[in-house]
């Protein structure tokens, strides 16, 4: 297959290597838009070099998948929308929800896919990444894809999940997407805030003010007719928290950083749907808050 890659960063670089190791012929495009090839070491495996920039080559893709962040997405579109086929399908794999809502009307003619992953990727220098972590991605329709070839990206999930495993259709990637927002509401802005890993926010010191979230979340998710008990709620935050305890959140890092975060696209995305149902969630609210002041430090 032909496939586009949008945003060379972990994740881009990582799906990059691995289409570009299972034969696959893989373009780049990236924000600065001068090299002609691109080089890319995954781990101490042999670098590849693949195309890069080449607005002629996209007109033969098969498949497009944006991999830059979810603050990023409708930047990083515009330039290929002059030489993208209509039919080709375009699979976001950002974090957070509302960024696909937000593009201009002429994106909804392509079939436009959902997908949320727990794949790790890290990116330590340019040019190089690391696969930290082993996981999953699901995908699914989002609510702007009517009408689509469901057999033809069927097959094109058998080849991506054997290009990187395991990789399943989800009919209900919406359903999908809240489960991980409600955890990325919790540990992100925290872990962020406090600078801490993830695994701190188990102790004493954090129960009340987590429980004040998810009670506030559990608000808006039954107005979202959203299937999760509020006890599973608990328990996946928790087994998140666990299973993640050495890890620093990506807000974490972007706030270490002074880069934007993704705020915006995961408690904005809460606040904007609690907004729609009349409700106030103060102390989600405050964390935003508390997020923005720092990204401008
Ligand atoms: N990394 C993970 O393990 C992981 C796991 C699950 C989900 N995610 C999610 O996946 C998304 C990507 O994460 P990431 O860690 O790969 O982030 P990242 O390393 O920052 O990658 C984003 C890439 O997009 C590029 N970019 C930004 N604007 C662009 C534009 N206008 N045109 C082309 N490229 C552009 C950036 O370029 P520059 O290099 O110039 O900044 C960067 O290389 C995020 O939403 C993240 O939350 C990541």
């Amino acid at each position: 297959m032909k496939i586009g890659i949008v945003g060379l960063g972990a994740i881009g670089s990582l799906w990059a290597v691995k289409c570009h190791q299972n034969d696959h012929q893989v373009v780049g495009f990236t924000r600065s838009q001068v090299t002609e090839t691109l080089s890319i070491q995954l781990d101490d495996s042999q670098p590849i070099r693949i195309k890069a920039n080449d607005y002629h080559a996209l007109q033969q893709c098969q498949l497009l998948l944006v991999t830059v962040k979810s603050t990023q997405v409708t930047t990083a579109l515009e330039p290929l929308h002059a030489f993208l086929n209509k039919d080709t399908p375009i699979i976001f794999l950002h974090n957070g929800m509302g960024a696909v809502d937000a593009l201009d009307d002429k994106w909804h003619k392509n079939p436009l896919l959902l997908a949320t992953t727990t794949q790790a990727a890290f990116r330590p220098i340019k040019n190089q990444v690391n696969h930290t972590g082993a996981g999953q991605t699901l995908i699914g329709p989002s609510l702007f894809t009517s009408s689509f070839n469901l057999a033809k990206i069927k097959d094109l999930i058998v080849e991506l999940d054997s290009v990187l495993p395991r990789v399943k259709w989800c009919d209900d990637i919406h359903n999908a997407l809240w489960n991980k927002l409600i955890i990325n509401c919790v540990i992100n802005p925290l872990t962020a805030i406090h600078q801490c890993r993830n695994g701190e926010l188990a102790s004493d010191k954090f129960k009340a003010q987590i429980s004040w979230l998810i009670d506030e979340i559990c608000q808006v998710i039954s107005a979202e007719k959203i299937e999760i008990s509020h006890q599973d709620l608990v328990d996946n935050v928790y087994r998140v928290i666990q299973s993640t305890a050495q890890n620093f959140s990506s807000m974490n890092q972007d706030i270490a950083h002074h880069r934007a975060t993704e705020i915006d696209f995961i408690t904005g995305y809460l606040m904007r749907t609690a907004n729609k149902h009349g409700l106030t969630l103060p102390h989600n609210q405050a964390l935003m808050e508390q997020i923005k002041a720092l990204q401008t430090n």
